[in-house]
């Protein structure tokens, strides 16, 4: 399916590309001139970003001219979470996903459901009944069931990859003690791939994501529940990588011994929410990784040194360094890896504006605020064209 996919949308691309070209629209003048992301991995992976409900809102937009020029693939930042997409008992906002779904199947883009369960940005009255009290387990799985079905009967069509369920597992390996695992027990991951198998059309790919997926105790933990799906029969299709990394960790050593464990399973692997934290965050946590419940830090002149948003071109030739080491490893892997997925268009998107530093001014992604290509992009396009 993702192979018939992968050629259509490179077509797609390509027409639109040349289009750009003929027109000379401000887009091609603002990002990138040459071969797009898409195409120079073409036949290697999908090449995904995360949009927002604005940008979706707009699809005449800048950024979204961006995502038509080079990605193939595409996820909604935060839409689709239980939080902003039901907030309320029976209040469903179906505006933003509906958006999506619109655009990417105009455009040919796989669109990525993300997520169907998830400990955070999921509200407390998931887990509750009328008296405030915590679920049965049966209730909670039928709540989770009828979120499936809603979103199966409304998306099914369009949504072939879903994230079924995110961050289950701890960094030592333990599962992670959230209301879905008090409630429903140690089998939670297992009941919602049996959910997403039952509602969720057959032909779409339901994977597991997580952050940190080169901490030995989360990795020994995902190997050994696929292994143990597999064996048992419980329908799962891919590893979600996020790949929210920073410049120094994890190291590439750790990325490729890690990517090729988790490969041995015999699951394709999908790189879901990739960023570099090009301002760091080892430095207060003592290792990469995304677990949004940690406090944050406030920005000071030491953590935030370009404030006003010029990146400068030393520092960006660093980042590109970083991305194109990280791409060639992608490239070794690229029979086990299907998609990559950058966590945001440009930078101003980034999550990492916020955290783990609050309000400070962050560079992670490969398009600059306005829009513009940074040499980032210029770095990893020609690693996929030397891999063509
Ligand atoms: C996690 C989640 C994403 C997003 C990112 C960054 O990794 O999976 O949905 O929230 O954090 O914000």
């Amino acid at each position: 399916m993702l192979k018939q996919t992968r050629f259509s949308t490179k077509l797609i691309g390509t027409a639109l590309l040349s289009l750009a070209m003929m027109s000379g629209c401000a887009t091609e003048q603002l990002s990138h001139n040459g071969p797009s992301l898409k195409d120079a991995y073409a036949g290697k992976f999908l090449i995904g970003a995360t949009l927002n409900d604005g940008m979706v809102a707009d699809p005449s937009s800048i950024k979204m001219q961006i995502v038509k020029q080079h990605f193939s693939a595409a996820t909604m930042d935060n839409a689709m979470k239980w939080g902003p997409f039901n907030p309320q008992p029976g209040v469903y906002h179906f505006e933003a996903p509906d958006n999506f779904v619109k655009f990417t199947s105009e455009q040919g883009i796989n669109a990525v459901g993300h997520v169907l369960f998830w400990h955070s940005q999921t509200p407390d009255w998931v887990f509750k009944d009328d008296n405030g009290n915590l679920l049965s387990r049966d209730a909670l799985l039928k709540r989770m069931r009828e979120r499936a079905k809603l979103m199966a009967s409304r998306y099914g069509d369009k949504i072939k990859i879903w994230d079924v369920v995110n961050e289950a597992i701890e960094d030592d390996g333990s599962l992670r003690k959230s209301l879905y695992n008090q409630i429903i027990g140690d089998d939670f991951i297992e009941q919602a791939f049996l959910i997403a198998a039952d509602e969720l059309p057959a032909d779409a790919v339901k994977l597991y994501n997580d952050y940190g997926m080169t901490r030995p105790g989360r990795v020994a933990t995902v190997i050994k529940m696929v292994n143990d799906f597999k064996a048992r029969g419980i329908p799962i299709d891919g590893i979600g990588v996020q790949g929210h990394w920073d410049m120094t960790s994890p190291t590439l050593d750790e990325i490729d011994q890690n990517l090729s464990a988790l490969a041995a399973t015999g699951l394709p692997l999908h790189i879901t929410e990739l960023d570099i934290d090009f301002l760091g965050r080892s430095q207060f946590f003592g290792a990469a990784g995304a677990n949004v419940d940690l406090q944050k830090r406030i920005a000071t002149p030491e953590n935030n040194p370009y404030p006003d948003g010029n990146f400068p071109a030393s520092a960006d030739a660093a980042l590109g360094d970083r991305y194109a080491a990280i791409f060639k490893l992608f490239l070794k892997h690229h029979k086990e890896i299907d998609r990559i997925t950058f966590w945001g268009v440009t930078d101003g998107d980034s999550w990492l504006n916020g955290w783990p530093v609050a309000g400070r001014t962050n560079y992670p992604l490969l398009f600059n605020r306005d829009g513009s290509a940074k040499q980032a992009l210029q770095k990893v396009i020609e690693v996929g064209l030397a891999a063509q």
